[in-house]
């Protein structure tokens, strides 16, 4: 299966919107798609891929470099959202995204990358650990504050 991966743009949000919804099972367009138009002007576009698969739309990533963070001397690059059309699945386009982010990330000078996953997602960290990924030191915290 020929992947072609590229920049994501605006006219991809419909895409996007499809693939998370397919794959959350929700119906409810989330705050990702709602703000991933602005982020793609404002953000760090360079970061947010589409992978292609005979001129469709089967999968993004959206990543992040940020430029500094606690106990870092320098940018660490954030993979924020990988989504692949259950269609699609298992068949590289996931890998095809987060080689090219990370690609990215080092011509940039981005030392090191993290990213949050459920600790439950045994699929997504599988998916993880083949670009390389490991478990790291530090552990997410979080409070409901309604
Ligand atoms: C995780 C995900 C991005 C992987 O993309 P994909 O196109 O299916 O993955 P690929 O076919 O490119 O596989 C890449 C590697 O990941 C591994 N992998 C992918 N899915 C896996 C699974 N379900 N179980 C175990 N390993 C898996 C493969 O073994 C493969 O390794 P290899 O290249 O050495 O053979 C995709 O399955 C997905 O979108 N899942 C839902 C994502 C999600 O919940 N996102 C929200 C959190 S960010």
């Amino acid at each position: 299966m020929n992947v072609r991966v590229r920049p994501l743009k605006p006219s991809d949000l419909a895409a996007v919107s499809r693939i998370e919804r397919r794959i959350t099972g929700s119906r409810r367009t989330s705050s990702l798609v709602r703000n991933l138009r602005k982020y793609l002007a404002t953000g760090d576009p360079g970061s947010c891929l589409a992978a292609e698969v005979e001129g469709r739309v089967v999968g993004f990533v959206v990543g992040e470099i940020r430029p500094w963070e606690f106990g870092e001397d320098r940018e660490v690059g954030w993979i924020r959202v990988v989504g692949v059309d259950p269609d699609y699945q298992g068949k590289g386009v996931g890998r095809a995204l987060g080689e090219r982010l990370l690609r990215y990330f080092r011509t940039k000078g981005v030392r090191r990358t993290r990213t949050v996953v459920e600790w439950d997602a045994g699929d997504v960290i599988a998916y993880f650990r083949t670009l390389g990924f490991e478990r790291g030191d530090g552990i997410t915290l979080e409070m409901d504050l309604r």
